[in-house]
């Protein structure tokens, strides 16, 4: 059987690529073949420098226009043959073109309890709320921001109002969340069939 490649994009410290190279650092069938980012000092970039992964910087500002932008991603995708794009704090929304061409293969983490809270500043929001629970989500990528059908999610009480705490803490569960759900895919135990999604093993 053939391998399952993984890309991911990143355009920041990438702490979640981190917890996705560990995981499948030695597995036979996952393997995280590239990284791409958007931002030249992506510490992410150095993650997989450190791993032996082949890792790209691709600056959207030299770009007129988002889809050459996306269209040069992909032509560095394509070389890599990715059954899953993972975005990891990948900070740019993808236009139709980059959605279309990875459809049910495009994957995103999101920290909070989507729907609530698209967008920047989730843990500042849960606080001024007062909201009982904080969380992370992980979803498929449609072209609108955060949007997409929703794959898995992990919820936490909110026992601290120090943000920097309550960031660490969801945090903590990204890393542990985002490789489940991406080895869960690998395997097949989730898919999507006739545009609804499927989890085989839903122990929620
Ligand atoms: C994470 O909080 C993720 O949910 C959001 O961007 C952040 C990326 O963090 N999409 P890191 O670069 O993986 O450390």
């Amino acid at each position: 059987m053939s391998n399952f490649n993984v890309a991911v994009l990143i355009s920041g410290n990438g702490s979640n690529l981190q917890a996705i190279i560990d995981k499948f650092q030695k597995d036979e069938f996952v393997n995280v073949s590239c990284v791409i980012s958007n931002k030249k000092d992506a510490y992410g970039l150095v993650r997989a420098e450190k791993a032996n992964i082949d890792h790209y910087f691709i600056d959207n500002k030299n770009f007129s226009s988002r889809e050459e932008f996306e269209q040069t991603i992909i032509n560095v995708l394509d070389k890599y043959e990715p059954n899953l794009v993972v975005l990891a704090g990948f900070m740019r929304i993808l236009s139709e073109l980059f959605v279309n061409k990875y459809k049910n293969k495009l994957i995103n983490i999101h920290p909070s309890l989507l729907p609530k809270y698209k967008g920047l500043d989730t843990h500042r929001k849960v606080l001024e709320n007062q909201d009982d629970y904080h969380g992370v989500t992980v979803h498929f990528v449609d072209n609108t921001l955060d949007g997409g059908p929703i794959l898995a999610q992990k919820r936490t009480l909110v026992e601290t109002q120090d943000i920097k705490e309550l960031e660490e803490k969801i945090h903590e569960l990204e890393h542990k969340i985002y490789p489940e759900v991406i080895n869960d895919i690998a395997q097949k135990q989730i898919y999507v069939l006739n545009g609804k999604v499927i989890k085989e093993n839903n122990d929620e």
